[in-house]
């Protein structure tokens, strides 16, 4: 079922979205060479709890941390550690906060220091590929436009789209119906309504689409090894077109 939220729940929603998105920002300021992914991860938690909220990952499923942070071939699920940053890594982070009894879930690529002509171009049109995304996610439309959209942009472009896992709907649970796939067809796949409030994640790759997750459980890497890149905002539809509800 895919729950449809009226006006006073969307500000409700917006005001976790908002702490999601400042938090990313604050995160994506403290990628440097030196720093380490648990320091950063702390200070999410900080940020997140400062406001009132509660970091969603934490916990959820067992997760052991706050955010997600994922280096270079890392796609997503990166479990905050030890690891220091080295300039020229890309720095993946996903970061969620619950708050009146709503998710917000963004996340972005960050540079570390002068990163690679070509990481910088991955990461560009993975944050463009988004924008596509949110684009096409207009009332009436439906899922498959905007997976359609991201894909169109990131496959002319030389990238792959990875297949394993997709975007979804969130609201007072972080994963809800229905799954927001970023490739399809387009005019397949649920109608999208006003009301509706989706995570769009595109996760491209610089190599081929096929990913593997570590022993964790969690990690999830190129099978390659080749770089991967991570951008997602929580928007609603509304009759007047996509909204960002991820915006600090
Ligand atoms: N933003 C990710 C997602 O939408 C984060 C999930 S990590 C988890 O799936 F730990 F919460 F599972
Ligand atoms: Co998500």
């Amino acid at each position: 079922m895919i729950s449809i939220k009226n006006s006073r729940e969307l500000s409700l929603m917006r005001e976790a979205c908002i702490i999601s998105a400042r938090a990313l920002q604050l995160a994506g300021e403290a990628v440097e060479p030196g720093v380490t992914t648990g320091e950063i991860d702390r200070l999410i938690r900080k940020y997140i709890e400062s406001q009132g909220a509660k970091p969603s990952f934490l916990g959820y499923a067992d997760y052991p941390a706050s955010a997600c942070i994922s280096v270079n071939e890392t796609v997503i699920h990166g479990i905050p550690d030890k690891r220091v940053i080295k300039a020229g890594d890309i720095v993946s982070i996903d970061v969620g906060a619950y708050l009146n009894g709503y998710h917000g879930d963004n996340a972005a690529t960050f540079a570390a220091g002068e990163v690679s002509k070509e990481a910088k171009a991955l990461m560009d049109a993975t944050r463009e590929s988004l924008y596509e995304g949110i684009a096409a996610a207009t009332a009436g439309n439906r899922i498959g436009d905007i997976g359609a959209a991201v894909q169109r942009y990131v496959e002319m472009r030389g990238y792959s789209v990875v297949r394993q896992f997709v975007g979804h709907g969130v609201g007072t649970n972080l994963h809800e119906d229905p799954s927001v796939p970023n490739f399809g067809t387009p005019g397949r796949g649920p109608r999208l309504l006003p009301g509706m409030t989706l995570a769009i994640e595109p996760m491209i790759n610089k190599g081929g689409p096929e990913v593997e997750v570590l022993s964790d459980g969690w990690t999830t890497v190129t099978k390659d090894r080749e770089l991967s890149a991570h951008f997602e905002h929580t928007i609603a539809i509304t009759k007047d077109g996509p909204v960002i509800l991820t915006m600090p």
